[in-house]
């Protein structure tokens, strides 16, 4: 079995308030904030934090419709998703589709650094939603 997906790109951490999990992950437990983004057309608000070899993205649901807010309400602040670097996103999406990994995406999008990125459905990985990234 090949290497399908790479390494952790980063931690994705869903959470009610953005600058209070700031305070949290960046000034208590000193992961240094270097960029923040509002994605309204995605309904969240972004903050990244580098530990070095990884990334913690912390995101704040925006408005009622969105999926983070949502996640948020039903399971309370937590860990959201997991994303992989991969090689080829289309390939490995149709290696996943064709193993009978159910996908959000039906084509990569633009992420919040704009690489590509897809979502893989939760309900195909043990409740863990996983995305991938184009290296
Ligand atoms: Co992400």
């Amino acid at each position: 079995m090949h290497h399908r997906l790479g390494s952790v790109h980063h931690i994705g951490i869903a959470v009610a308030n953005l600058e209070e999990a700031k305070k949290i992950f960046s000034e208590a437990l000193g992961i240094p904030c270097i960029e923040e983004k509002t994605l309204p057309e995605r309904g969240v608000r972004v903050a990244f934090l580098s530990s070095g070899n990884t990334t913690v993205e912390l995101l704040e649901g925006i408005g009622p419709e969105s999926t983070v807010a949502k996640f948020v309400a039903q399971r309370g602040a937590g860990i959201h998703h997991l994303c992989f670097e991969v090689d080829g996103i289309e390939r490995v999406m149709q290696e996943l589709a064709a193993s009978g990994m159910r996908l959000i995406d039906e084509n990569p999008r633009p992420g919040a650094e704009g690489k590509p990125v897809a979502f893989v459905h939760p309900k195909s990985t043990l409740g863990v939603l996983v995305e991938l990234i184009e290296k």
